[in-house]
């Protein structure tokens, strides 16, 4: 049976416990609205014995105050269920760590950054563009609750999957500059077998009309690994072909980014490291984000 902790002091005794008796432990944080993406990385944090930590918390701090923090779905009962079900398939060690506002936050937390008291981590030079770019609150939030995770729950790893392409960048310099004794561990992402399109917790937001148009992304983002795999490493065609698909089915581009795995600095041409092509896109009020992997793994 799946543990659920709700405070910091019975998951630090569990984690003590495994510690004892020399099981690794893999940390997988989520907001939970558990989907198909979120139990891959289940698995992926469960592999060779390890036994896992999921951890269920909507994150105020990376919310504005204009966000869907109120509206995020919240559904811990299901998400219990279908870790219980997904730990008795894959017969992993399972908990859940379901913490309050208040548990994670013990002086408090707001949406009003200029309200904000306390203790929070900054992940300067990766945090300002793309998605920092339109949310500059955002991972700052980010930064700051995997920081207390960590800290909870002391993993050997955390696995975060690629959908989030920046939040990875922005964690791993994170454990680099703060030297988490950890291995931050990127899972592939999970998309509709039918249409490709990424899960997402936001997904739901969606209307039918807008669920049957948002794969047009993917598509262009298909295309444009199709040239580069035949040799083009052209910023400008790489990014015409995602928008050329994308604006076929009328979606309302936020950016389209061709930018180096190392420091998210926008390419002209992809190199040796490769590159990230990412890109954001709003559907009425609900705002969705993709990438893929250029030339790197
Ligand atoms: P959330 O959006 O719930 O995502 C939790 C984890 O699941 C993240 O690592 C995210 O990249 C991964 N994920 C989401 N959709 C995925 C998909 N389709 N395929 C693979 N992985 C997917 O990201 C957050 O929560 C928060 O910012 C968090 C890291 C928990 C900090 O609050």
């Amino acid at each position: 049976a799946v543990r659920v902790f709700h405070t910091v002091a019975e998951v630090r005794a569990w984690r003590e416990g495994l510690r004892a008796q020399g099981s690794g432990v893999g940390l997988v944080p989520t907001m939970g609205a558990l989907h198909a993406g979120h139990l891959q990385l289940v698995t992926t944090a469960g592999a060779k014995d390890n036994a896992v930590v999921v951890s269920i918390f909507v994150n105020p701090a990376q919310f504005a105050p204009h966000e869907d923090l109120a509206t995020y779905p919240r559904t811990l009962t299901q998400d219990i269920a279908k870790l219980s079900a997904h730990a008795q398939e894959h017969n992993l060690t399972l908990a859940v760590f379901a913490p309050s506002v208040s548990e994670m936050y013990p002086r408090g937390i707001t949406t009003d950054r200029s309200k904000q008291r306390g203790t929070f981590v900054e992940v300067l030079g990766q945090s300002e563009v793309l998605e920092g770019g339109t949310r500059p609150h955002f991972f700052r939030g980010v930064a700051t609750v995997v920081s207390k995770l960590f800290h909870i729950v002391c993993p050997d790893f955390a696995v975060f999957g690629q959908k989030d392409i920046q939040q990875c960048c922005v964690l791993r310099a994170m454990v680099t500059d703060l030297h988490f004794p950890l291995t931050l561990v990127v899972a592939p992402t999970v998309r509709d077998p039918q249409d490709g399109l990424a899960l997402s917790s936001r997904n739901v937001y969606l209307s039918d009309e807008q669920r049957q148009r948002a794969p047009a992304f993917y598509r262009g983002l298909c295309c444009a690994s199709d040239l580069f795999a035949a040799g083009v490493v052209d910023r400008e065609q790489l990014i015409a072909a995602v928008r050329q698909q994308a604006e076929k089915e009328g979606l309302d581009i936020e950016y389209i980014s061709l930018s180096s795995p190392d420091d998210l600095s926008e390419l002209q041409q992809i190199g040796s490291a490769g590159a990230i092509l990412s890109g954001a896109w709003r559907m009425g009020s609900t705002r969705l984000i993709d990438n893929v992997l250029l030339g790197f793994t």
